[in-house]
């Protein structure tokens, strides 16, 4: 077994895991002696010479050339890590998977203390104040290092031993509750949010622990269950837990009212209480339905997310918006109910198929438009090889939804993107375009969505399709340049997105915009691409819009 120490410079994991390799005639290797080795060159000079993005790369070989995860029941090898080294999902794949992660965590006054008296020179904790910076970076950190087993790192460095020999010993006996790796762990304002593989029965369960509730209410629909509910609910069935399981229409038709009903009578039935959670285990349509649920059955009950579609993973558990549908209109009847529990895992897209998975990089490409470089980056390199199952640049083709940690790192670029900016301004108040920046591609898109009858396109094929039409919007008003447009065209295209005219008639289009429109007090507000983020207008002319939108239909003879 390969044990990983992480945390912040100054919580000792050179000391413990030193003593703890020792004990057990293992190896011990220091990442960061590693990365000066293979230099030549101090740390200090290392950043010096090429700066922390150099370093960080540096860093990423001495990730790489650790190899494969241990597999014997005992331990190993013991391997400290620099602090910054899992700030790179590609690295916490590399590190967590198979492997013991174990969080030293203290408190930064203690650890800037440590720090002052410590002969080696640390880069990134150089100036005045120290404990402002440890920390801000304990601040970014925490999440990366909360995916790992936590001890307090003011313990003595023998006592920090034994419990990591604890920790090993309960994995080795299979009495630890997971086998899976988690990459990420957060308590955010709208819930908490943890993203890993393998990790879905595990994770659920210590929410239902930590709410003392004996039963598990499943809510999920016949394709998700198949493909994930099931042995979840085998999970979750052990230690003498109850499991009911509530199945919804499969697809769009789980978001109508009357379904609501019915499973608010089978809730009733059930004698569902006010303190025992919904565990909806499904996509965006049955997440959007169950969340609905959750939130007016008793005026609301705890909700956990475990979404299984891509999109869902991205996007849709995320945020709080709940609701369904009616005739008039998609998503007219809901409300914000934020999960106590977001868990993804990644896992669960091993059976999805290529459209769904696809269809979900629509989403992705808005966000890296939003302005994340790295996202637009492994778009362009590994997009495809994720649409298609194979798991990006470097990965074989696997069974797993993964190969090389690309859909790990999509996964948890968007979804944190999407919880920093909901966090920010959940009910989309701020008129600046806070939580309105993630409606860039909507506005078209939603009226392709809808004069395809919802039927015919996926939700993330029409955001790309409304993604070209905002670039086009706004490189004739000047506020997206060539080179942006060319990048976010060029990026659909290769990822075959919105590449086909739609059969649809312009009418169809407009008059569902004109529905979005009577919603916004007749005033659509456009969210535009500039060169790396976007700017939000309320004054885009009809004739360009109309233009616009008619470039993206095949010729009226050809209309349906
Ligand atoms: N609430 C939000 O913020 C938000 C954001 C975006 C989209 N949405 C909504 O999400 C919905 C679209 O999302 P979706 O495509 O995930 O919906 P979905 O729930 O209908 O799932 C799509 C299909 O995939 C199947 N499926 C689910 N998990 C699977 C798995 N692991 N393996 C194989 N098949 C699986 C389902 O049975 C279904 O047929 C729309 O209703 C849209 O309005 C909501």
């Amino acid at each position: 077994m390969d044990v990983v120490l992480v945390g912040l410079p100054g919580s000792g994991k050179s000391a413990v895991g030193r003593r703890l390799a020792h004990r057990h005639d293992a190896a011990f290797v220091d990442l960061d002696e590693t990365i000066e080795r293979a230099a030549g060159r101090t740390i200090s000079d290392i950043f010096a010479g090429v700066g922390e993005a150099g370093f960080r790369d540096l860093e990423r070989a001495a990730v790489a050339s650790l190899g494969q995860a241990d597999g014997e029941p005992s331990i190993r090898r013991v391997i400290a890590t620099g602090g910054g080294a899992v700030i790179d999902p590609r690295n916490r794949w590399a590190l967590y998977r198979g492997r013991l992660p174990v969080w030293l965590d203290g408190r930064p006054e203690v650890l800037a203390q440590r720090l002052r008296r410590s002969p080696t020179v640390r880069p990134l904790i150089t100036g005045r104040d120290p404990i402002g910076t440890v920390r801000t970076l304990a601040r970014d950190r925490e999440r990366f290092y909360a995916a790992g087993r936590r001890l307090n790192s003011a313990a003595e460095v023998n006592t920090l031993v034994e419990r990591i020999e604890e920790l090993a010993e309960a994995r080795r006996s299979g009495t630890e509750a997971t086998t899976g790796a988690v990459f990420l762990r957060a308590d955010t304002p709208i819930g908490q949010i943890v993203i890993g593989e393998g990790i879905a029965a595990a994770e659920v369960a210590a929410v239902l622990d930590r709410l003392a509730t004996p039963r598990a209410i499943v809510v999920s629909e016949p394709g998700a269950w198949a493909a994930v509910g099931e042995a979840l609910a085998v999970g979750l069935a052990t230690g003498g837990r109850t499991v009911e399981r509530i199945l919804l229409p499969q697809g769009e038709d789980a978001k109508r009212l009357s379904v609501i009903e019915e499973a608010s009578r089978q809730l009733a039935r059930l004698r569902a209480e006010r303190r025992e959670p919904l565990i909806a285990v499904g996509g965006g349509a049955l997440g959007d339905a169950a969340g609905f649920l959750a939130a007016t059955w008793l005026r609301g009950v705890p909700l956990i997310h475990v979404p299984t579609t891509l999109v869902a993973q991205v996007d849709s558990s995320i945020g709080g918006k709940t609701g369904v549908d009616l005739p008039e209109g998609k998503n007219l009847v809901g409300a914000f109910h934020q999960p106590l529990a977001d868990v993804i895992d990644i896992a669960a897209l091993a059976t999805l198929p290529e459209r769904h998975r696809r269809a979900a990089l629509g989403e992705a490409v808005k966000m890296a438009a939003l302005g994340d470089e790295r996202l637009f980056e492994m778009l362009e390199s590994d997009g495809d090889a994720i649409a298609t199952g194979a798991g990006g640049r470097g990965g074989a083709t696997t069974v797993a939804a993964d190969g090389s940690g690309a859909v790990a790192e999509l996964v948890e670029r968007c979804a944190w993107a999407k919880v920093e900016v909901v966090s920010a301004d959940e009910r989309e108040h701020d008129p600046a375009g806070g939580r309105m920046r993630l409606n860039l591609g909507h506005s078209l898109g939603h009226a392709y969505e809808a004069a395809g009858g919802f039927r015919d396109l996926l939700h993330g094929e029409a955001v790309a399709y409304g993604l070209r039409a905002a670039v086009r919007i706004g490189r004739e008003l000047g506020v997206t340049p060539a080179d942006r447009a060319a990048r976010i065209e060029g990026l659909l295209s290769s990822l075959r997105l919105a590449v086909a005219p739609l059969p649809y008639s312009l009418e169809s289009v407009l008059a569902a915009l004109a529905t979005d429109k009577k919603h916004a007090a007749g005033r659509l507000r456009w969210v535009l691409p500039t060169a790396d983020g976007i700017v939000i207008r309320d004054n885009v002319p009809s004739e360009l819009v109309e233009r616009v939108a008619a470039g993206l239909l095949a010729p009226v003879g050809n209309a349906a």
